[in-house]
């Protein structure tokens, strides 16, 4: 760690090797490739594999997050993201050619659409509010329930689901085959190798990764003192000391389970949707949920798995009653919703662009 990261802890800050130097790469050397976990890095200019959690004695904490410039990458990297971005817009790949990754993911508005639940093909309702992508490459376990572990493991997934992308493998394959640029394509990402569905898995996770979002709260942890308000300072306090034990770490949540309804149960007219409990079984894992990763909550209304939540603010509220047992008075709410809207976040413009153009993939 340099005096960057460290400087804007706490004094009595200490570095602790939370995170394995291994796990960003796993999934990529599962895929017997090497790993292209890029876009990252922290302060210090070390790859993400090298990010240290860093916690107060006892606690969690948040964590500074830097983008490296796409031209500092090398060509074999950059030509996944390329690729990657190209699919992730291609409503082409769904069954009736209108549904792209994009369509709930839009990586120009917070990676998210905006809805309560997902819409995939034929207008088909999901029962989950679709989480953002962007920063997505920080988080331990995805989906809300935790089912799948990877990016690559988690994009052929609502490529394949009848009620989002509804895609049939060989209709894909085919098509890739037999488009002007997709060829040419995966030639200069996967050198030698045949474009199969499992490239298609590792260019979007590749693209995901690439999808790093700095905010405002960034520039303050790294030691730019002007880059928060006050009342935005007094939220991050706030924040820090109740909040952080939960949602922590690089994406500010993401890295590990918790139960909505902590200290207080959550509203039983509430509890359709069990969480990690639908796939385990387990008593103990009654409304668990992967805590979400805060980055960009500005701008991914509406809240929670299901998407019931309208306002930051209720948000804040809920948190507050459901997991720590506490009634917030308006102006703490007030002071952590500010907080939370400035860690919103852009990436990349070139990362955001729709390389259909006007022509679809953003079917909204
Ligand atoms: C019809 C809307 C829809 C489409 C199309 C869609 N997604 Fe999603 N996505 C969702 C929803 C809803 C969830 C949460 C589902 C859950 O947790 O059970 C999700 C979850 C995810 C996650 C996990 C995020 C997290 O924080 O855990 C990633 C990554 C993701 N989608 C990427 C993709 C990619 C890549 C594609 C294209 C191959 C895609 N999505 C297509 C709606 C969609
Ligand atoms: C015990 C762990 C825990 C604590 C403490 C906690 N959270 Fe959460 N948080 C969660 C979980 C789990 C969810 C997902 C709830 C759901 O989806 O239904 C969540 C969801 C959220 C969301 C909605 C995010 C989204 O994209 O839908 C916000 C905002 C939030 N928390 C803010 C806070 C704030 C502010 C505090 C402190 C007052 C806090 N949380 C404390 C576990 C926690």
């Amino acid at each position: 760690m340099d005096g960057g990261v460290a400087r804007a802890l706490p004094r009595r800050a200490l570095t602790w090797p939370l995170l394995s130097p291994f796990w960003p790469a796993r999934s990529a050397t599962e895929h017997g490739l090497a790993p292209t976990f890029v876009g990252m890095k922290t302060r210090n200019g070390a790859s993400l594999a090298m990010l240290l959690a860093v916690a107060l004695v006892g606690c969690r904490d948040i964590e500074a997050i830097e983008r490296v410039s796409l031209d500092d990458l090398d060509t074999t990297e950059r030509a996944r993201i390329d690729l990657g971005q190209r699919l992730f817009f291609d409503p082409a790949l769904s069954a009736d050619g209108t549904v792209s990754c994009a369509s709930c993911h839009l990586p120009s508005d917070g990676g998210d659409d905006g809805r309560r639940v997902g819409v995939g093909v034929a207008g088909q309702e999901g029962r989950r509010n679709a989480p953002t992508v962007l920063n997505v490459g920080f988080k331990q376990h995805l989906f809300w329930d935790g089912r799948a572990e990877t990016l690559e493991e988690q994009a052929l997934m609502p490529l394949f689901a009848d009620d989002e992308m509804a895609a049939d493998r060989s209709t894909v394959e085919v098509y890739l085959a037999g488009d002007p640029l997709y060829p040419g394509m995966f030639a200069e990402a996967f050198p030698g190798m045949p474009p199969t569905i499992d490239l298609v898995a590792m260019a979007i996770a590749s693209y995901e990764r690439a999808l790093v979002a700095p905010s405002r709260v960034d520039a303050f942890l790294l030691g730019e003192e002007a880059a928060l308000s006050e009342t935005e300072v007094r939220g991050m306090d706030y924040f820090r000391s109740n909040c952080a034990f939960c949602h922590d770490g690089p994406g500010v949540g993401g890295q590990r389970f918790a139960r909505l309804g902590e200290e207080v149960p959550f509203p039983r007219d509430r509890q359709d949707d069990q969480g990690l409990f639908e796939r385990t079984g387990d008593e103990g894992d009654k409304m668990t949920f992967v805590i979400p990763q805060l980055r960009n909550v500005g701008r991914t209304a509406p809240y929670f798995h299901d998407g019931s939540v309208e306002t930051l603010e209720e948000a804040v509220e809920l948190m507050a009653r459901h997991q720590l047992g506490e009634e917030l008075d308006d102006k703490t709410i007030a002071d952590v919703a500010a907080f939370l809207r400035a860690l919103d976040g852009d990436v990349e413009p070139a990362l955001a662009r729709d390389p259909f153009g006007d022509r679809g993939g953003t079917v909204r």
